[in-house]
């Protein structure tokens, strides 16, 4: 029997293409580091959605939750609405699977010049609420169609969900050493939900972290700070929306979508936690074997680690560091004219090319 069960799902556009190369490094790491993964893939995407009429059979969780972990490409395709597509597979197994944090690492990389000129040596980690907040499906439209039609969103913001992400996020800098925490907010304007959010994670941070520094920004002003001092930050907590839009800045402060993983974890592990880039299926360019599979890879790191498996995680992450540093492969999105298979290829070997160093030194 194999150590780790995965899902595979690798969806659209260029995900199937990202997905080639992760599962390239996540058998050399297997081979390596003496650990046994068995990987089942899942053909859940648009195509599927329009032969079947659905994004996932009537029991994909079930079949999902007998995984150890889900490794998910992308989604999104021009002939499905995206709000079908995300509605309908990636917001079920986020929230069916309590995947309440959203893990997203802002990290300047070796090989990588930042659009900041002050962009050297960023190194955060981004916790975003994702199971509640803004990304509700409670809310509707009246008189649709009418001049006088009305659309009402409801953002839901618990006290249980905001302690859970606040104590993840702060159980994390206390884990890695980090010291500080960020909370961003809006509570000067969005009055109900940001102060509950506010109240409940100034308190978890002072009852029960005591030892960690704590600061609170209006979500605006923190943006502008992520330009401005984005070396100041080592754990930032957000909601839902705003970690979304923060992680995407983040993203760009370091060189761009193609290089960012993320996870939606379920700290409890009562249930598989799934790992996927950040960027989506980017249509403008599936098909070409142009798309930077970094990001696939580092998401497929993050479940290693998350999986226990956290030296084979470190050298994932250090052999992407190393092919960068190099700078002899470099696709596209980040100057250079390699193509997907070549990047994915250059890590493994950079992978192999650690044990060989270690062995001979
Ligand atoms: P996108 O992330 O797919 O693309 C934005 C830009 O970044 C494009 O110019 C694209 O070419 C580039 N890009 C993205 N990943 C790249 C990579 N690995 N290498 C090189 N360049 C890369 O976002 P967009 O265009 O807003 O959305 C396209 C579709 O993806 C939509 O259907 C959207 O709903 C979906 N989407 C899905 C997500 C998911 O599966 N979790 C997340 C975000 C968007
Ligand atoms: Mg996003």
């Amino acid at each position: 029997m194999a150590d780790y069960r995965i899902a595979v799902i690798a969806g659209d556009g260029i995900g199937p293409e990202v997905m080639d190369e992760a599962l390239k490094v996540l058998c050399e790491a297997e081979q390596e580091e003496g650990f046994s993964l068995e990987i089942q893939a899942f053909p859940w995407n648009s195509e599927y959605y329009l032969e079947h009429g659905r994004m996932m059979p009537e029991d994909g969780l079930d079949t999902l939750q007998t995984f150890d972990a889900i490794l998910f490409g992308a989604i999104g395709d021009a002939r499905v609405p995206d709000e079908v597509t995300i509605w309908e597979l990636i917001m079920p197994i986020r929230k069916g699977f309590r995947q309440y944090v959203n893990f997203r690492p802002v990290k300047s990389l070796p090989g990588i010049p930042s659009l900041l000129a002050n962009g050297e040596d960023i190194d955060f980690v981004i916790f975003r609420e994702n199971a509640e907040g803004e990304y509700s499906d409670s809310g509707g439209r009246l008189y649709a169609g009418q001049e006088g039609e009305i659309a009402i969103q409801n953002t839901i913001m618990t006290r249980t969900g905001v302690e859970r992400i606040t104590r993840a996020a702060c159980r994390y800098a206390e884990e890695h050493g980090l010291g500080k925490v960020t909370s961003a907010t809006k509570s000067n304007a969005v009055i109900h939900a940001n102060k509950l959010w506010d109240e409940h994670v100034r308190r978890i941070v002072e009852e029960e972290f005591g030892g960690l520094q704590f600061e609170q920004y209006y979500v605006d002003a923190l943006a502008a700070y992520f330009v401005q001092r984005p070396q100041s930050f080592d754990v930032v907590l957000a909601s839902n929306l705003f970690g979304d839009i923060l992680s995407d800045l983040g993203s760009g402060l370091v060189g761009g979508l193609g290089l960012s993983p993320s996870g939606n974890i379920n700290p409890e592990k009562d249930y598989p936690s799934m790992f996927e880039p950040v960027h989506g299926s980017a249509p403008d360019i599936a098909g070409q074997g142009i798309a930077n599979p970094i990001a696939q890879i580092w998401s497929a790191a993050l479940m290693l680690e998350h999986l226990g498996e956290k030296r084979a995680a470190g050298r994932i992450v250090k052999a992407i560091e190393d092919v960068l540093a190099e700078g002899k492969v470099k696709t596209r999105d980040i100057g250079g004219t390699a193509t997907t298979r070549e990047m994915g290829s250059a890590i493994g070997e950079a992978f192999k090319n650690q044990t060989t160093k270690a062995t001979e030194g």
